[in-house]
């Protein structure tokens, strides 16, 4: 099997061909951040890389023989729920999430024979144009089935039979690093209000600098996490949780859990890149389940 992965990010697809048990021959990626590149390169020295997917020509397309499988996330920012009342808000015509338009290009010059794209839940009129483009209706799965966190996401494959994945029914506690081993840079010595221990928000931490409040969720081990975005621009965007009587920040090793990565995947890069890599990607076990509909297909 021949992959072409455009906006391929840490290589979430070729970990979920491993846990499919698909064989891959060569693995082709676009993607044009040189730190989630390099977390690729470690584990999949193989991978050809083929940059910008502007740039990448039918004269590229066409010397890439047999590719047999295409897939991509493409940016969601101006997609992305968390946008919709704001200006930038401008869907697929947004800066970002146009990049489709390079996925609906490379689909339709290549015709691979499987594909998968996956987006974010977005506005109709927008979902409806990439099912039509592609031909095939998405399909919802919240990744809160096999992991610890929320992600629900739309997936448009034209693999058969995909079914939701079984409820793995896991927590942060699951994933939780003990607090003993928690390195000091992470936790959290500022004032908090405690919202109760049966609330998915146990407490509310005051990150404020000067004189505007800046309050941020911290969550109950007992609970599963808010989606995991791309957070690693500081400013205390990292999600965060309440353990032995402390407020802390998520480490990366956790958000790794939370997405299903292998421990310690991201770790050849600063946790600023590894909080953004991870939060970008793809739950990997939710690729898998995905990818396991091909076992079986002649
Ligand atoms: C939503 S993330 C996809 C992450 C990926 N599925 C993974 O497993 O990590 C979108 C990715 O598109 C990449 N990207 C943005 N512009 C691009 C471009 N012009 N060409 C190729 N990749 C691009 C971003 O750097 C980011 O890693």
């Amino acid at each position: 099997m021949n992959v072409l992965s455009l906006f391929d990010g840490i290589s979430c697809g070729q970990l979920a061909f491993e846990r499919a048990g698909i064989k891959i021959d060569k693995y082709f990626a676009s993607e044009i951040e040189p730190k989630a590149i390099k977390v690729t390169q470690k584990h999949y020295p193989n991978t050809t890389q083929m940059g910008d997917v502007t740039q990448v020509r039918d004269g590229d397309l066409s010397s890439l023989q047999g590719i047999d499988f295409l897939i991509g996330g493409s940016p969601c920012q101006d997609l992305s729920p968390y946008k919709l009342n704001r200006n930038d808000a401008k869907g697929l015509e947004g800066s970002k999430s146009k990049l489709f338009y390079h996925y609906e290009r490379v689909f339709k010059y290549i015709k691979p024979r499987y594909f998968l794209l996956e987006n974010v839940v977005m506005e109709k009129e927008w979902e409806d144009i990439i099912t039509e483009i592609l031909g095939v209706e998405p399909i919802l799965i919240n990744s809160s089935l096999v992991s610890a966190a929320e992600r629900k996401r739309l997936y448009w494959t034209n693999i058969p039979n995909i079914s939701q994945p079984e409820d793995k029914g896991v927590f942060i506690k699951d994933i939780i690093v003990p607090a003993n081993e928690v390195p000091d840079k992470y936790w959290y010595d500022l004032p908090f209000i405690y919202n109760g221990d049966d609330k998915k928000v146990q407490c509310t931490l005051d990150v404020q600098k000067g004189f505007q409040r800046n309050m941020k969720e911290v969550y109950n081990q007992n609970a599963k996490c808010n989606t995991l975005l791309a957070d690693g621009d500081g400013g205390n965007r990292q999600k965060k949780v309440y353990q032995d009587g402390r407020c802390r920040k998520f480490m990366p090793i956790e958000y790794e859990r939370m997405q299903t990565l292998p421990d310690n995947y991201t770790d050849c890069v600063s946790d600023s890149a590894r909080y953004s890599a991870v939060g970008n990607g793809w739950t990997v076990d939710v690729i898998a389940h995905i990818f396991k509909g091909l076992n079986g297909v002649k």
